[in-house]
């Protein structure tokens, strides 16, 4: 559905009156296309005081600078940062260059692991957390701010997390920690087609945000199989033969669902799975019954946990592999009259944290979730007009994200290069106020 005040908000008489008024003045995000692949301006790394990183940061393609006026995206390592006094160096780093950093450019502070013996350093290294989520607050124009924390000192673990998030596809991702493994990242043979020879499975893929990711995953080289209940086969068949994919009409909660994606998949064989189908049935718990209740558990978790299951014991998710499914800033925040919703989007949290480093150890495959904020997609067209518009504007960019927001997000945990990248929830909702 299209946001109109997002685009009144664009013509010139739309900007006086909203600053007259003191109104939320949403700046168009710039997104990833083919034509627009790149930040506007250099990369600028920085450190705080003595680096505690044993190499130098990953080449992701950026031209690099240490001192400029306009930056397209700032870097600081923050490594070292080890005690209160050493925050003084955060300071010192950044206060000069804030306010240059060009409109949708990008922050980012590289941590380190909180030390469990030190707490002075662990002190230090969780006020980096406050001082990130609070500066997505104040950059406006677009701009986003995130922290990655290193578990281990090479920062070779960071790759595949700094490409993303210094690029137009996380125009939706800011006020976020992601932890990162020690783990030796993979290269693809092709950086343009990272996902080239593997395949992928989208569930509901048929619309919205499923249909978005299959699209993202097909533009990396994947060959995805589109998964959506027989019911929506017409809008199943259009997505995936837009994208020279596969589509697998199939109800996700049926008994036999594992047995009959790995009957489809070539040779019996997935690389990416993609747990998206998702349903809502909004009431209030006193008003709610047992199969409203049931029905989205069913789906939204149930379903999630046993194809997982099947697909990792059967051997059909392959090493390497990548399991990101769909949680929600619901399942962080809880929203009245979604006790079923948001009880089967922590479920998934809860799965992921718990089975990503069995999974990593066990069959070598990472498992994520995405945590999408406010999406403009049919689910959300369905909200009532002032919770809508409360949801849109609650968040640091006051607007909605795109469904390409949340699939560009699903590419990045996907890739090859992101096995450092497991157990990791990312929110993509704008830094949304809900949960945060
Ligand atoms: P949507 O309703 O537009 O699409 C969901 C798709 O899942 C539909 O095509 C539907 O047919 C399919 N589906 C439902 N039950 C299924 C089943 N049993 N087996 C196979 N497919 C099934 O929803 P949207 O907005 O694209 O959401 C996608 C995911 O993102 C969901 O998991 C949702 O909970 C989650 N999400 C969406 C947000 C938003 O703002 N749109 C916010 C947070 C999370």
């Amino acid at each position: 559905m299209a946001d109109r005040y997002l685009n009144f908000t664009g013509t010139a008489p739309g900007r006086f009156l909203t600053r007259r008024l003191g109104l939320p003045q949403p700046a168009p995000l710039r997104r990833w296309s083919p034509e627009n692949p790149t930040l506007d301006g250099p990369l600028l790394v920085l450190t705080a005081g003595t680096s505690g990183l044993d190499g130098p940061v990953p080449d992701i393609g950026l031209k690099t600078v240490t001192s400029t006026a306009a930056p397209g995206g700032v870097l600081l390592d923050a490594t070292g940062v080890a005690s209160a006094t050493d925050l003084a160096e955060v300071h010192a780093a950044l206060h000069p260059v804030v306010r240059s950093v060009a409109d949708s450019g990008r922050v980012v502070v590289l941590g380190a692991r909180l030390s469990a013996e030190d707490h002075h350093q662990a002190a230090a290294q969780q006020a980096l957390e406050g001082l990130v989520r609070s500066l997505g607050k104040e950059m406006g124009h677009g701009r986003t701010v995130n922290l990655v924390r290193l578990t281990a000192p090479s920062p070779a673990a960071a790759e595949s997390t700094l490409r993303f998030l210094f690029s137009p596809k996380s125009a939706y991702v800011s006020g976020q920690v992601l932890e990162l493994t020690g783990t030796e990242p993979e290269s693809p043979a092709d950086p343009t087609h990272p996902l080239a020879g593997r395949t992928a499975l989208v569930t509901g893929a048929a619309r919205g945000i499923g249909a978005a990711v299959a699209e993202v995953l097909a533009r990396d080289g994947a060959h995805v199989f589109c998964l959506d209940v027989p019911e929506a086969r017409a809008d199943l068949i259009r997505t995936a033969d837009g994208l020279e994919a596969t589509a697998l009409p199939l109800d996700i909660t049926a008994d036999d669902a594992a047995h009959r994606i790995a009957s489809a998949l070539p040779g019996g064989c997935l690389d990416v799975l993609v747990h998206n189908a998702g349903i809502t049935r909004d009431r209030r718990l006193a008003n709610m019954p047992a199969d409203r209740w049931s029905s989205v558990i069913d789906v939204n978790l149930a379903a999630v946990l046993d194809t997982t299951d099947a697909l990792l014991r059967t051997g059909t998710l392959r090493r390497g592999g990548r399991i990101v499914a769909t949680a929600s800033i619901a399942g962080i925040a809880g929203n009245t009259g979604q006790t079923n919703y948001a009880a089967s989007k922590a479920g998934i949290i809860g799965m992921v944290r718990s089975l990503a480093p069995r999974a990593a150890a066990a069959h070598g495959v990472t498992v994520n979730a995405v945590a999408p904020g406010f999406i403009e997609t049919k689910m959300t067209a369905a909200v009532p007009l002032f919770i809508r518009e409360a949801g849109r504007r609650m968040n640091s960019h006051a607007q909605g994200g795109l469904p390409i927001d949340v699939a560009e997000a699903t590419a990045y945990l996907a890739h090859p290069s992101s096995g450092p990248v497991n157990g990791q929830v990312l929110r993509v909702c704008g830094q949304s106020l809900l949960g945060a």
